[in-house]
């Protein structure tokens, strides 16, 4: 459905600040910002004085100067956007920050997930693939052991590092507000009866780093084909959140299924980012308060 566009956000300047590419996060949240009616302005780290040695907190210093009332940044340094908010008045929304998080992708999955499952509370949600160097991982894991379901983490064993240890801390109940997660290599127990698989991309440059032996090899054993899927309920939604390596971690004719909801994803990210920004912009007072 068309979103139509308000004056929420009139005369509030959102500057876009990536450090890293995107296609997805970027555009959304530019589309979010402007069908808001917002002043946008877009930053690409790579084409700024940021090659010439311009230090973070001196960008964000200078932008603020220039006008910007939010900021939406990516970085590759995990916790950037907190040093960020330590020197801008307004607010810092994470775009992705390195392996540590991406917030905005975690809220637009789980309201993919509730649009078609309602409550995920008890359902089986599969996070497939490169957890380790995942943000989108980690922030999941935050979001849907909150929202209750029963989450599983699957992987070959050398990219669950940390995520095992994870899942053994808060064995037993999670964190308060939190339900615990299950971490396997085992894909078969994983996918047996899932509602949701969600593949993640297998980044490639890992290989380089003796975590997986080869592409080939792991497509073999961890990629998301029809065979595999039918072990998942047969209304399983199949998630990704992109870029997909097609033949890698998600096979090209099960990314386009009926009840492949990848590129709802997408869409979804709009609406999802134009309520964060209508939020962090001051549209509620407790959201502020708890931001
Ligand atoms: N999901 C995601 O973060 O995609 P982009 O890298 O294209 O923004």
């Amino acid at each position: 459905r068309p979103i139509s566009k308000v004056p929420a956000l009139r005369g509030t300047n959102v500057t876009i600040l990536f450090y890293e590419a995107s296609t997805r996060t970027r555009v959304s949240f530019e589309v979010a910002a402007k069908n808001l009616s917002a002043d946008v302005v877009n930053i690409a780290a790579s084409s700024s004085s940021v090659t010439k040695g311009e230090s973070l907190v001196d960008t964000i210093r200078t932008v603020e100067a220039l006008g910007a009332d939010m900021i939406v940044m990516r970085h590759g340094t995990s916790g950037a956007p907190y040093l960020a908010a330590e020197v801008f008045s307004g607010s810092i929304l994470n775009g992705g920050d390195g392996w540590h998080a991406h917030p905005s992708q975690a809220l637009l999955d789980l309201y993919t997930m509730r649009a078609h499952l309602g409550d995920v509370r008890g359902k089986k949600v599969v996070i497939l693939g490169d957890v380790l160097h995942s943000r989108v991982a980690r922030s999941n894991v935050w979001s849907l052991t909150a929202a209750g379901a029963d989450l599983w983490i699957c992987g070959p064993t050398t990219i669950l590092r940390g995520f095992d240890a994870w899942a053994r801390r808060w064995s037993g109940g999670g964190a308060p507000g939190h339900a615990g997660f299950t971490v396997t290599s085992d894909i078969d127990a994983a996918l047996r009866d899932a509602d949701v698989v969600m593949a993640l991309r297998l980044q490639r440059e890992r290989m380089d780093a003796g975590l997986l032996p080869s592409l080939r090899e792991y497509a073999a054993r961890f990629g998301l084909t029809r065979d595999r899927l039918a072990l998942a309920k047969p209304t399983a939604l199949v998630m990704h959140p992109g870029p997909m390596n097609e033949g890698v971690e998600i096979a090209p004719d099960v990314a386009i299924l009926d009840r492949s909801v990848i590129t709802e994803q997408v869409t979804n990210g709009v609406a999802v980012r134009m309520a964060l920004l209508y939020l962090l912009a001051g549209g509620h007072p407790e959201a502020v308060t708890n931001a």
